[in-house]
């Protein structure tokens, strides 16, 4: 089988080829990246040499070069994206090129080829915030209610995937997943930023009030989910991926990390808030559970260690990151509010 993984130099992209290659072997896979900010080809170090993989390095927008490396695909895995809800709210509209068009001719290529499967990776966002201290989940029927340019161009491109099954009647499916952690997360993200900032001696922000509350996905849970909704799941079928049972503030999951590195709370700084900050998110994953018998592997607590220990292990991978460009960002996004 040969798969197009598109965004397979991205955090959770490059962990699943390294679970993809480790696993099945005898697939083909080509990573397409156009290796932005995000994109890093250290990530796939272990594998870069087997010939069942291969490189290439494109923008999901360029329909020509896709469409040449996507001849004789027979799955598409697409987790290409432009990711962070603050850098959307600085430049929305790289975010609607990549997520919405980038989608679209993705999908339009994979038409033209003919292929098994076009599984898109999308995210809980698209249906917008839920009340805190509520017991209500996101399900696989709640409405889609974006706030953000992120979560409203990853609701275009969900569109566009089932537009394109329902009008040309191509292969689909959709999984749309909560907040991931784990190895290889670029340090923007709440858990990465936390972890290699604490590292470094310096505080976490948080953004105020802290009460917010995420579901938190394990990435390499969310990997086994993923292959298998590739394997088993119904074709045109949508599923919700989550790592989590109950409720935890940010305030909390921060706290966690600190006392998990032998750090005091005095190491928590809170700054000003993010415009049209959703609330709280929360996922029910019985269906996928039911249908497919996933479950999370690991809790919140058992998943950070070892994302804290892979962070302290791999202080070469993240401290590369942590200069040049990503500086401007942090002194952008958190320099007043500091
Ligand atoms: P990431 O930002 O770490 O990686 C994105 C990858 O896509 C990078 O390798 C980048 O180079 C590549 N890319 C960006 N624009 C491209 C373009 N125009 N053409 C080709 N490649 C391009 O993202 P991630 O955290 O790994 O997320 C992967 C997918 O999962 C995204 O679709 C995201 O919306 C979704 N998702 C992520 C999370 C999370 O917690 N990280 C949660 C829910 C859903
Ligand atoms: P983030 O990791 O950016 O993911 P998302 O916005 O896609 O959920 O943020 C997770 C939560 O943590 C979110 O409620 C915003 C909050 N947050 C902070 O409190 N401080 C930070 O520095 C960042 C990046 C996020």
């Amino acid at each position: 089988m040969k798969l197009f993984v598109t965004g397979g130099a991205g955090f959770i992209g490059s962990n699943f080829i390294l679970y993809w290659m480790k696993h099945h072997p005898e697939d083909r896979v080509v990573n397409y990246d156009a290796l932005t900010y995000a994109g890093n080809l250290e990530n796939l170090r272990e594998i870069e040499h087997l010939p069942q993989y291969q490189f290439v390095k494109g923008d999901i927008c360029d329909r020509a070069t896709v469409l040449e490396a996507m001849r004789g695909t027979d799955v598409v895995v697409h987790f290409a994206a432009e990711s962070h809800v603050d850098r959307s709210i600085m430049h929305p509209s790289a975010f609607v090129h990549t997520n919405v068009l980038g989608t679209q001719v993705l999908l339009d290529c994979a038409k033209e080829v003919g292929i098994r499967r076009f599984h898109h990776i999308s995210t809980d966002e698209v249906f917008g915030t839920l009340e805190l201290g509520s017991a209500e989940k996101f399900n696989e029927q709640t409405p889609y209610a974006p706030h953000s340019p992120y979560s409203a161009s990853k609701a275009g491109s969900d569109h566009l995937v089932r537009a394109y099954a329902d009008t040309y009647g191509l292969p689909i499916s959709i999984t749309n997943c909560s907040n991931n952690y784990g190895p290889y997360q670029f340090p923007e993200k709440l858990m990465g930023l936390a972890i290699t900032n604490l590292l470094e001696g310096k505080k976490v922000p948080v953004y105020s009030p802290g009460s917010q509350v995420r579901d938190w996905l394990y990435v390499e849970d969310h990997v086994r989910a993923i292959e298998l909704v590739l394997q088993k799941g119904a074709e045109g079928s949508t599923y919700c991926i989550g790592g989590m049972n109950q409720d935890i503030s940010n305030l909390d999951v921060v706290k966690m990390i600190i006392s998990i590195m032998g750090f005091k709370d005095e190491m928590i700084e809170i700054v000003g808030d993010r415009p049209g900050h959703d609330v709280r998110y929360a996922i029910d994953w019985s269906k996928i559970h039911t249908e497919l018998g996933w479950s999370p592997s690991v809790t919140l607590e058992q998943g950070l260690k070892k994302t804290i220990d892979w962070f302290a292990d791999h202080q070469e991978w993240w401290q590369s990151i942590k200069t040049g460009a990503y500086l401007d960002y942090y002194e952008v996004q958190y320099g007043e509010r500091i």
